[in-house]
């Protein structure tokens, strides 16, 4: 089958990208556009490191052909990341030492973004069940858990 073209948003900004059949958003991401922010662990859906959004809802990348976003909202963790300082979640992950090799932390943060979205004020078990698909091997999870809940207090005006 021959290469196609796919026009999607990606972090606000009108993208095209010449594509083969069946190539993945994730392989697009980190290999064609290079936002590696994204990252590429398991590859078969199991542990989420891969997570962006789309049209603000949580979706596993490495699953998902590219053609499937076409004219659809993509972010990633580039996308939340402002031009100067960081977005509060990343600043709450930072502080609560909710990051060790660094490889979950975009698909964390970017699944809290789209909880916080919708709950701004999740109690602690709605966080654990909003973060059930990511997997972590350096932290026991327990910083993670805590960052949410401090990025949704800095979120809400309150004092990190
Ligand atoms: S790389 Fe996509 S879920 Fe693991
Ligand atoms: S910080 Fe290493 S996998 Fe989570």
């Amino acid at each position: 089958m021959p290469a196609t073209i796919v026009r999607f948003i990606l972090n606000g900004r009108p993208t095209e990208v010449m594509v083969r059949p069946m190539m993945t958003l994730q392989t697009v991401l980190r290999e064609v556009l290079g936002y590696t922010a994204t990252k590429a662990g398991c590859k078969q859906g199991g542990c989420g490191s891969c997570t962006v959004l789309v049209n603000g809802e949580p979706m596993v990348s490495c699953l998902l052909p590219v053609e499937d976003v076409a004219d659809q909202e993509v972010t990633t963790l580039e996308g939340l990341t402002p031009v100067e300082g960081l977005h509060p979640l990343q600043q709450a992950f930072f502080e609560n030492f909710a990051t060790q090799c660094g490889y979950c932390t975009p698909g964390m943060i970017m699944v809290a973004k789209a909880l916080l979205d919708h709950n701004p004020h999740p109690d602690r078990q709605t966080i654990i069940e909003a973060l059930a698909g990511n997997y972590c091997r350096c932290t026991g999870y327990e910083p993670i858990i805590r960052a949410v809940e401090d990025a949704a207090r800095r979120l809400n005006g309150g004092r990190p």
